[in-house]
């Protein structure tokens, strides 16, 4: 999708579409937009149309070189929200693609008629617009990619706006795209099944990204080197698959950072349970446990093109968790990277198991902040839903700083308490700790086990278990599958520090 600026009047523009946004608020249903002439008016009037938040209506323009009219539905509270604008640029992808309308233009005068931030609107709009076109067909058979090249979708976005606005909405344009293709990219490493997207096929995944920019090394630890590391918690989890574990290090580095920053990801490219089995409706979603990796991979793909003020680095450790004669058992006694012995009492608890050497990884680099992404526990579906990501952490200002940047993302966080009593759920009577903590608290007592692994750095655990995959759809912006959870987020994140 390209995005083009233009000084020209809404009416000259030469597109499939011209969009015309309506505010029940500000209007009180009269539909006073310029371009709707009196019979389109009336039309709508007699329609069912009410100009609710998202709602589509097509309509004639009478222009020759832009013969239709895309009206939508803004919001019509107050407070003005600028993330509406993600919602409804995903609404506006999905109309267009329905409607088959590949250009369209904005004014943005219409969309900011009260002159809020029109940088913060173009944005929000342009991740919307493209979040909202994403799918996923890279599997489907020849006849059903025949059908879906047929489609049409938005091929170029024009926004109309003053010539002097031009470089701000500019660079805001090339952000929202790039960050959102990022996420969309993180999407598709979920999707593609646990049989392709294998720890080797992640490794592959991250040299590519290493060979796109001069500022990204990637260094992949094979099983014999993780070994020699003393990663024997991580590969305890492997040991059950015939899929080699590797151990993944990306490096960012810009002219002069002021920070690092250790991106963490839990990549549990299959999560079977191990020998302690998932029934088969659990595991039918599990080729998407590899998904905090893939935000990783995500921020890294968005690193290469926008950049940030601070170093980071991201580090995973690829995984399949499989039952086999070789598999790990209940009850076995595992050393993590820190001299940390580890009592498995459940194979299923396994992404806390390999996060303990790829913290411990992370903290020797002694970076500023770590935090990590992980699909990690059922109960945080049951404590937030499906919607919303658990934030565990031993800094407040971190914590601080993340609800920040989810606010302004959409990528909804909500904290947990590191509680310290739970810590006696998870001692052990033969090793240092245990992997299981009992039912109640489990998202908190699964961060407690993760906590001595981080040697006191400042440190934020993400439980994505929720919001890193649809199943049933709900948001224009989020289609059945993996999201893409944390790329946005923690790009702002990044945006943010200095
Ligand atoms: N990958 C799962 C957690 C999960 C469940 C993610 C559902 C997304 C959707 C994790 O490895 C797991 O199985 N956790 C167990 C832990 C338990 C055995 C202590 C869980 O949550 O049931
Ligand atoms: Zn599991
Ligand atoms: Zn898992």
């Amino acid at each position: 999708m390209d995005f083009l600026l233009s000084s020209e009047e809404l009416r000259e523009q030469k597109v499939d579409a011209l969009l015309v946004p309506v505010s029940r608020l500000k209007t009180g249903q009269t539909w006073d937009h310029v371009l709707l002439s009196t019979p389109v008016r009336e039309f709508l009037h007699a329609s069912e149309f009410e100009g609710k938040f998202q709602e589509v209506f097509l309509a004639p323009s009478g222009i020759s070189s832009a013969p239709r009219l895309l009206v939508v539905g803004m919001v019509d509270a107050e407070p003005f929200d600028v993330r509406q604008f993600r919602l409804l640029g995903a609404t506006i992808a999905k109309a267009c693609r329905k409607h088959r309308i590949a250009s369209l233009a904005i004014s943005m005068t219409d969309l900011c008629p009260l002159g809020q931030s029109a940088k913060d609107v173009v944005g929000a709009l342009v991740e919307g617009l493209l979040l909202g076109q994403y799918r996923f067909n890279q599997f489907k058979g020849t006849k059903s990619k025949e059908e879906v090249a047929k489609q049409i979708d938005v091929k170029s976005v024009t926004f109309i706006a003053a010539n002097e606005a031009g470089i701000e909405l500019k660079t805001a344009i090339e952000y929202a795209k790039s960050v959102a293709l990022a996420a969309c990219f993180a999407r598709d490493l979920v999707n593609t099944p646990a049989g392709h997207m294998t720890p080797a096929k992640m490794a592959q995944a991250a040299h590519e990204l290493a060979d796109t920019s001069s500022r990204i090394r990637t260094r992949v630890y094979s099983e014999e080197e993780m070994r020699f590391m003393g990663m024997e918690a991580a590969l305890s989890v492997g040991q059950g698959s015939t899929q080699r574990p590797v151990a993944i290090h990306l490096r960012y580095e810009p002219a002069q950072p002021t920070k690092r920053i250790a991106l963490v990801g839990k990549a549990v490219t299959f999560d079977s349970g191990g020998l302690s089995i998932k029934p088969a409706d659990g595991m039918m979603t599990m080729k998407m446990d590899m998904a905090g990796a893939a935000a990783v991979l995500g921020v890294f793909k968005a690193l290469s093109e926008v950049g940030a003020p601070v170093a980071v680095d991201g580090i995973f450790i690829a995984v399949e968790n499989m039952p086999s004669g070789n598999a790990y058992r209940p009850g076995d006694v595992v050393k993590a990277k820190n001299g940390m012995t580890i009592e498995v009492l459940n194979t299923d608890a396994e992404g806390r198991v390999t996060l303990a050497d790829a913290l411990s990884y992370a903290a020797e680099l002694k970076p500023d902040v770590i935090i990590d992404l992980a699909t990690l526990t059922g109960a945080a579906i049951i404590a937030l839903g499906d919607d919303v990501a658990a934030v565990l952490s031993n800094q407040k200002s971190l914590t601080e700083a993340l609800m920040k940047a989810s606010q302004a993302t959409q990528e909804e966080l909500w904290e947990l308490p590191l509680h310290k009593p739970y810590n006696e759920l998870i001692k052990s009577k033969v090793a240092d700790i245990k992997n299981v903590g009992g039912r109640p608290g489990g998202t908190i007592t699964a961060a407690l086990f993760l906590q001595p692994f981080v040697n006191g750095i400042p440190w934020a655990h993400l439980d994505i278990a929720g919001p890193a995959f649809v199943e049933k759809e709900a948001q224009p912006h989020l289609s059945y599958g993996g999201t893409g959870f944390g790329v946005r987020l923690l790009m702002r994140y990044l945006q943010g520090l200095s």
